[in-house]
């Protein structure tokens, strides 16, 4: 019986572009179905029932309906109020599943150098910059877990250590900035003029700490803290104290309109050492807005590699162009594939290609976006033996051998298909059989490692 249904489920989904997860979750609200009934799976003959019935309502619907039906955007209007059907929506901005992806990301972060080499690409940066009183001012556009700006914020204590350091760090992800703040109280002792700022709002609101809209300006959230003591763990537990301050505050949701993670209230976060509020009174921000001037931008993975290059432009790349002061450099950081984690995706999606956009193609756009605005700024895109950069995963050298742990495999498959941004819907497929195991070892053993490539550019605000 499972070879027959699965042969009508296998045709009904080739027939429409459908994947085999989605069908299962529209049918009888099980994405593994497919792969269950795969593996030997028994099903009643009541669900039974209820994938024939769906596949048969779906034959005979209207096909405007049918296609409403297989979209994965949510569908927050009633059928029969859309006058006309949109097509199903091809932005991978929408399709891709933020909030899924986050422990995809911490095995990542945790099993791959990444993180650890773009500080090092970014700390280059801090040779080329001329901070001016009252301090050193850094925005990093999307925090992530912190290693990169931890990582950065040392390293700028070796190069600039009796200047006050003003940090602000966008993050959207409750998560993300817990693991953040973590890293944070050793900061506060090693360099005390230092004042850092978390917020949550959008890449064109966060560098200026003002919000567009009226209605969001009335909900802000500003919340100042002045650490009291002197030791790290002192200054750890007041930290972990703003859990619930964080957890009450730090909500996002997807926007209806862009599919993006957009927050609930805006919320803007300022940490320092009270011992040091006296000297740091002109560089703690205050509520209304504030400059941006920054001489350092971090713009690591700031984007979706198969976004649009209208949406890196315009709604990341040219709003942290503005917010550099002069002198100032902001150096992004995004995926370049060629690499063996490419390899690994290629035996298993022989043709796909998330790197759409080289940093050519980006920097060229955002001129001509800026116009008249980007006649101070100059766009580094440099030789190749400068943009790139590789990463590794860590493994041992007795670990890739004729056998290779089921763990390292996993984790060098979630680093391939992390990078590569495969969507979920891909994943439940290839997931069912042991094809994309197999593939991950064959690369492992062949280079006898995992690496990646990321490609870097700068663009630099002339001075004065
Ligand atoms: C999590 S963040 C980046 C945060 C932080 N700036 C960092 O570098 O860790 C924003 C986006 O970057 C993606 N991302 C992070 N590291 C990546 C990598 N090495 N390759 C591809 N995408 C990555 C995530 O999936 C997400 O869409």
């Amino acid at each position: 019986m499972n070879e027959q249904i699965l042969r009508e489920i296998t045709d009904f989904c080739r027939q429409r572009g459908l994947a085999e997860s989605t069908f299962g979750r529209r049918a009888v609200n099980d994405g593994k179905l497919a792969s269950r009934l795969r593996n030997g799976g028994r099903i009643t003959t009541e669900t039974l029932d209820r994938i024939r019935g769906f596949m048969s309502r779906e034959a005979s619907a209207p096909p405007a309906r049918r296609r409403m039906l297989f979209e994965s955007a949510p569908m927050l209007q009633p059928l029969t109020s859309l006058p006309t059907i949109a097509p199903p929506t091809t932005d991978p901005q929408r399709n891709f599943r933020f909030f899924d992806n986050r422990q995809k990301y911490l095995l990542f972060v945790n099993t791959c150098s990444e993180k650890w080499e773009v500080a090092n690409r970014v700390s280059l940066e801090l040779g080329n910059i001329h901070p001016r009183p009252p301090a050193v001012r850094v925005f990093d556009a999307g925090v992530g877990d912190g290693t990169v700006l931890s990582r950065v914020m040392r390293s700028m204590h070796d190069r600039f250590p009796t200047m006050p350091f003003y940090v602000v760090g966008k993050e959207i992800s409750l998560e993300d900035i817990r693991l953040t703040l973590q890293k944070m109280a050793d900061r506060f002792i090693e360099h005390p003029s230092t004042a850092l700022v978390l917020t949550n709002l959008a890449y064109a609101e966060a560098p200026w700490l003002t919000v567009k809209s009226i209605s969001a300006a009335t909900s802000m959230v500003w919340h100042e803290v002045g650490l009291s003591g002197s030791t790290a763990h002192a200054f750890e537990q007041q930290i972990t104290g703003l859990e619930p301050f964080l957890a009450e505050n730090w909500k996002a949701r997807v926007s209806a309109k862009s599919g993006n993670p957009v927050y609930e209230r805006p919320v803007v976060l300022i940490i320092y050492r009270n011992d040091h509020k006296f000297l740091l009174d002109q560089i703690i921000p205050k509520p209304g807005g504030t400059i941006a001037d920054y001489d350092l931008v971090i713009a690591s993975q700031p984007y979706r590699a198969r976004s649009s290059l209208d949406f890196k432009v315009k709604r990341v790349l040219a709003p942290l162009a503005r917010a550099l002061g002069p002198g100032g450099r902001m150096i992004a950081i995004h995926s370049h594939g060629n690499d063996p984690g490419m390899e690994i995706i290629h035996k298993v999606w022989p043709t796909d290609n998330p790197f759409v956009h080289n940093r050519h193609d980006l920097l060229k756009a955002v001129k001509q976006e800026l116009g008249p605005a980007g006649r101070d700024l100059n766009f580094n895109t440099y030789s190749d033996q400068r943009a790139l950069f590789r990463y590794d995963m860590h493994t041992l050298p007795s670990e890739i051998s004729s056998s290779i742990g089921t763990s390292t495999l996993l984790a060098a498959w979630n680093a391939a298909i992390y990078v590569a941004q495969i969507e979920d819907d891909r994943l439940s497929d290839v997931n069912s059989d042991r094809r994309y195991i197999d593939a991950t070892r064959e690369v492992l053993q062949q280079h006898g490692g995992l690496w990646f490539y990321d490609e870097s550019f700068v663009i630099s605000r002339r001075r004065d």
